[in-house]
């Protein structure tokens, strides 16, 4: 039998025998913690399957890290939900963010990102995704807008996102905030241990089409929790049985990105962030973290 396996953060790979402790941080023995788990593993890879790397499988200890600070990205994001409403600048909302987060001893990932310039997204009707705050981008009565806010608490992240609707807002776009919603739970009921996350990027395509929109391929999810960004990237318009194997300890966002209209996108070319719409449909986004768990998932922030 094959006694090899590799310790989590080592530089070298080394020889882990069955009654070496687990490279999981259990203090168990190998044998009988991740040893059954990596041969399932091997053999999937065996298979021609991409199957997660060991460091992006969180431990407990980890994923208790990363619920203490997605506890604190929800709660910003319900303080912007209390206060966010027609005449409110997408300025106003930064503010908020940097205000709570300040006030939680967190930090927000995306300031300073590759030199993204706030602590909060606010994508608005027609932008699809990093929408940058401004004093100039006013909410009004009938706008649908994504907040997209993502979280460092105790070196941990975390990453949500959700829409709002402010006032009145036509039926349609309504509609689309809500099917989009419900698109993000389509895609956690497929999510379960040792099936792919091509089966639920396919299952929210899949509901969406069904509905009459387009998911955004270009653009997807990702790994998170020890790193704002890590494997694996996420897309939402996957085939069944392809891309990465989904084992319990990794931790991933589901965050489509759906238009009404068309699938095609464009970036503004003056701020170098902010992706719109090419036929100025509206876009809906809700974005929810996760850790997949020996039956299934539990929602980390959402
Ligand atoms: N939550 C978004 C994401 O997961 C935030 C993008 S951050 C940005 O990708 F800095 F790139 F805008
Ligand atoms: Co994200």
């Amino acid at each position: 039998m094959k006694l090899v396996s590799f310790f989590r953060h080592g530089k070298d790979k080394m020889k882990l025998g069955r009654n070496d402790l687990c490279w999981c941080g259990s203090g168990k023995k190998y044998k009988t913690c991740h040893l059954g788990f990596d041969e399932k593993l091997a053999s999937f890879r065996d298979a021609g399957h991409k199957v997660p790397p060991h460091k992006i499988l969180k431990t407990r200890a980890q994923i208790e890290g990363i619920r203490e600070s997605a506890k604190r990205n929800i709660a910003i994001l319900d303080y912007v939900s209390e206060h966010i409403g027609p005449g409110i600048s997408t300025q106003e909302i930064d503010d908020w963010v940097v205000m709570k987060t300040k006030e939680f001893g967190a930090t927000a990932a995306t300031l300073g990102y590759e030199g993204y310039p706030k602590s909060v997204c606010t994508s608005i009707n027609d932008q699809v995704c990093h929408g940058i705050p401004s004093e100039e981008d006013i909410l009004m009565e009938g706008d649908i807008v994504n907040v997209d806010c993502s979280t460092i608490f105790n070196g941990f992240v975390s990453d949500s996102s959700r829409m709002f609707m402010i006032g009145e807002v036509a039926p349609d776009a309504k509609k689309l905030v809500e099917d989009v919603h419900e698109a993000v739970r389509v895609g956690l009921r497929a999510v379960k241990p040792w099936t792919f996350l091509g089966d639920m990027g396919s299952a929210v395509n899949e509901f969406c089409k069904s509905k009459g929109y387009s998911v955004v391929e270009e653009i997807g999810g990702h790994g998170v929790g020890i790193e704002f960004h890590e494997e694996p990237w996420v897309s939402y318009v996957s085939k069944p049985g392809t891309e990465m194997l989904m084992v319990p300890g990794m931790c991933f966002t589901i965050e489509p990105m759906v238009n009404m209209g068309r699938r095609e996108i464009f970036e503004d070319e003056e701020n170098g962030w902010t992706i719109y719409t090419e036929d100025g449909s509206l876009s809906a986004q809700w974005e929810v973290q996760l850790v997949v768990t020996d039956d299934g998932y539990e929602v980390l922030a959402y």
